[in-house]
């Protein structure tokens, strides 16, 4: 694991730099496999499974002359040692070969084959994937069901559709401006626990604000209540202050929780040393947890804090875009982007903080530690974390009998690399990855319908498929 990975740059540089590496025993000993060789000696900066490597901008090259070269001589200034005196010619071009190997077999980052057809097997079932929304969407971003069997869909350029059981598309009126440049636009939406009274619906988008000629953006929450295709009586129940020039890092997923709060995530905007650990007057980089009116609940962790914002339910989260609710013990699961690599799968609790930037299992795009911390007390340690990063964004518990062996598996779809992830968990560790429809699209929104089939929303174009198990 990377859990000493800065101790041991740390450590290792100083040792490194003045004296090389010291292999225990003598100096005549026979040459090591390079698989023996990379866990003595590498893994404890590098990762036991070559995290570091796998999506790297290469700095000194990755030709095979180029890694034998940086580990024979190391790169003193930067904290690689050098290994020319530890290891044999021999040894240094297997390590090289080792690692070039490495990188190779890490084929699920690298391909990028569309796939052929709709029907696909999966470890425990075949699956076909069929498309319920019609044409004319782009960046699908959340998806809602309504009680007749309709669908809410969101197009991240600002519309919100209707997506009826024949395909048909119809746009709703009365939806907010939106500030669609980067990141923002129109994002999630969800129904109202109670919506077959109340037809009341919420939606997060990204808000904006001039002020002397200059354009701000924040996330922001909207209720509204569905009549026919129009929405009315719309009232922001939250706006994230301060708003920010940047167009990054909105979060903006909701979720109702089994006590009947809206929960909602915040992105840091990109702003990370301002905001994420800032629970004064400071929205961002939060999950929040307010009454669906906006007012906010009394038992929330920090309304006896002086001057806290008394919404926030967690802090130090970087920009969330992923939030459900466990079906059996009612716990918050997050999934947020981390830097490069890092993206975490966090169970939220009120009042915790989860690090960003602090600590960060992520690192910068030059292969150095963001910070030299992957854990610190009073900090939360993630349920499970990717390096390299997927871009996590929506998150659904798999319930329900229609997908046998999949049960109790947690979905997170895969912005980057665009597939759908199912992780097998065993209480809260997860045990066992899958890969599910490589290549399909960016995959932006999974939840299950109350049909209790799994629906995924996929972008460019925009696609809203149902994934039905076939005999
Ligand atoms: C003390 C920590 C440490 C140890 C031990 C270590 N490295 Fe490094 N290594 C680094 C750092 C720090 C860098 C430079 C920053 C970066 O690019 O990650 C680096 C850079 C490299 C590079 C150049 C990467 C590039 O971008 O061009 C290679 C190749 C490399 N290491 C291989 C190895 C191998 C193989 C071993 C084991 C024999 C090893 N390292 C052991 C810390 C370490």
């Amino acid at each position: 694991m990377l859990k000493n990975f800065s101790a041991a740059v740390l450590a290792g540089s100083v040792l490194a730099v003045c004296l090389g590496f010291e292999r225990q025993g003598s100096s005549t000993v026979a040459d090591e496999t390079p698989a023996k060789n990379y866990a003595t000696y590498c893994a404890g900066c590098h990762g036991e499974k070559m995290d570091m490597f796998v999506d790297r901008n290469w700095k000194f090259g990755n030709k095979k002359e180029d890694i034998a070269k940086s580990i024979t001589h190391g790169h003193a200034d930067e904290g690689m040692p050098a290994f020319g005196g530890t290891l044999s010619e021999a040894e240094i071009n297997g390590l090289a070969d080792y690692i070039l190997e490495g990188i190779k077999n890490v084929g699920q980052y690298t391909s990028r084959e569309k796939p052929v057809g709709d029907v696909f097997k999966t470890e425990n079932m075949t699956i076909k994937l069929e498309q319920v929304s019609g044409p004319g969407l782009d960046v699908p971003w959340g998806i809602a069901f309504l009680p007749g069997g309709d669908l809410l869909v969101t197009d991240r350029g600002g519309k919100l559709f209707r997506v009826g059981k024949d395909k048909s598309m119809t746009e709703i009126s009365g939806v907010p401006e939106v500030w669609s440049r980067g990141q923002g636009g129109l994002m999630d939406v969800i129904t109202d626990p109670r919506f077959a009274s109340n037809n009341t619906i919420y939606l997060s988008y990204s808000k904006p604000k001039t002020e002397g000629g200059t354009t701000m953006g924040t996330t922001a929450i909207m209720r509204a209540v569905l009549k026919g295709n129009a929405l009315s009586n719309q009232k922001d129940i939250f706006v994230a202050e301060p708003y920010q020039r940047t167009q990054l890092h909105y979060g903006s997923r909701m979720q109702f929780g089994r006590d009947g709060y809206l929960y909602f995530s915040v992105g840091e905007r990109g702003n990370e040393k301002a905001n994420p650990q800032e629970i004064k007057n400071n929205a961002l980089g939060k999950i929040h947890r307010i009454k669906s009116d906006g007012t906010i609940p009394a038992d929330n962790p920090f309304v006896k804090t002086t001057g806290a914002l008394s919404s926030i339910y967690s802090y130090g989260h970087r920009n969330p875009q992923g939030l459900t609710i466990h079906p059996t013990t009612g716990k918050i699961w997050e999934t947020e982007h981390g830097p490069r690599g890092g993206d975490e799968l966090n169970i939220v609790s009120p009042g915790k903080n989860y690090g960003w930037p602090v600590i960060s299992y992520g690192i910068n795009y030059n292969g150095k530690p963001i910070t030299n911390l992957t854990a610190k007390a009073g900090m939360e340690q993630p349920v499970h974390y990717w390096i390299p990063s997927i871009g996590p964004s929506g998150l659904a518990f798999v319930q329900g009998n229609k997908y046998k062996g999949w049960t109790g598996n947690v979905l997170a779809g895969s912005l980057r690399f665009e597939f759908l992830q199912r992780l097998v968990l065993t209480g809260n560790k997860v045990t066992k990855q899958e890969i599910l429809f490589k290549n399909i699209g960016r995959v932006r929104d999974v939840r299950m319908g109350p049909d209790g089939f799994i629906y995924m929303a996929v972008e460019s174009p925009g696609r809203v498929f149902r994934l039905v198990p076939q005999p």
